[in-house]
């Protein structure tokens, strides 16, 4: 396995490479990310990874500073998948301007859901992403669904963009009590840990409610987040929106998906279950 730090180096390796998969991450890996990987290889003849912390995602009071970086770790966790290159540009090399003058600006749904609380997260992972893609040139890319919001915002730039990639989604991974694997995990406490599952089971709750035929989303969401308060949660949302778009769903609709979006102590928390609805 290469680490590549350079675009020049990356775009000689590329050349020669055949079928590509990209896995695009901040690093400090997890499970969830292996699970990319691995669904990633199925889909080419080499998978790259990038590691790089975008500066352009975080908001103010969201800690770019503190964002764990992990390397070496990480590279070791990625040569036991058989990555072929981990592609781990500075800050220089990806940003070489002091700011970033052309974005890529998702329409209005980077200012929903997640993109109500963190202003212009999803402006920098579009841009970055678009950098990315223009810089691996790969056939397929993973992204996972936990982050649904951001998944479809990449997908709706793919397609609005003509972009020459096809995007890949993964499932969840999920530890044995459900909780959802994120690198957020690490910051709960052990009363945090062992609460962080409720958030999935409120979710099933109510996927089990709608998909045998209760169309009051408002009420389940209404309940879902009262009993999430009531066991000490701080709640952003818990919405359902239709699985396609995002858009508030509405009854009729076949496909949707529950996203909610919660604080456990100063960690947040993002979870989604999808409902096919007969
Ligand atoms: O999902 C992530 O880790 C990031 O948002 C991504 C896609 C790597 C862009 O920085």
């Amino acid at each position: 396995m290469q680490i590549i730090h350079g675009i020049a180096q990356l775009r000689e390796w590329r050349k020669t490479a055949g079928r590509v998969a990209f896995v695009p991450t901040m690093g400090n890996l997890h499970e969830g990310h292996l699970a990319l990987v691995r669904e990633a290889k199925r889909h080419a003849d080499a998978v790259v990874v990038s590691i790089f912390v975008n500066r352009l995602q975080f908001g103010q009071g969201e800690d770019f500073d503190k964002y764990p970086r992990t390397l070496q770790q990480d590279a070791d966790k990625l040569e036991g998948e058989g990555v072929a290159v981990v592609f781990a540009p500075d800050e220089k090399e990806l940003y070489p301007r002091v700011q970033q003058q052309y974005n890529v600006e998702p329409p209005h749904l980077q200012n929903e859901l997640c993109g109500a609380y963190r202003p212009g997260h999803f402006r920098g992972v579009a841009t970055v992403v678009t950098k990315l893609f223009n810089i691996v040139e790969a056939d397929v890319a993973c992204f996972g669904k936990k982050d649904y919001q951001q998944l479809t915002i990449i997908q709706g730039m793919v397609d609005d963009l003509n972009m020459n990639i096809q995007i890949i989604p993964v499932d969840t991974g999920r530890a044995a009590d459900g909780l959802a694997l994120s690198s957020r995990n690490q910051y709960l406490s052990e009363a945090e840990r062992a609460e962080a599952p409720r958030l999935y089971r409120e979710l099933s709750k109510m996927a089990k409610a709608i998909a045998g035929g209760n169309v009051n989303y408002a009420e389940l969401e209404n309940q879902a987040t009262a009993n999430l308060q009531e066991a000490g949660w701080q709640v952003d949302y818990v919405e359902v929106r239709h699985a396609g778009n995002l858009q508030v769903a509405h009854a009729g609709d076949k496909h949707v998906v529950i996203v909610a979006a919660a604080r456990l102590g100063s960690t947040r928390l993002i979870d989604n279950i999808e409902v096919f609805i007969d």
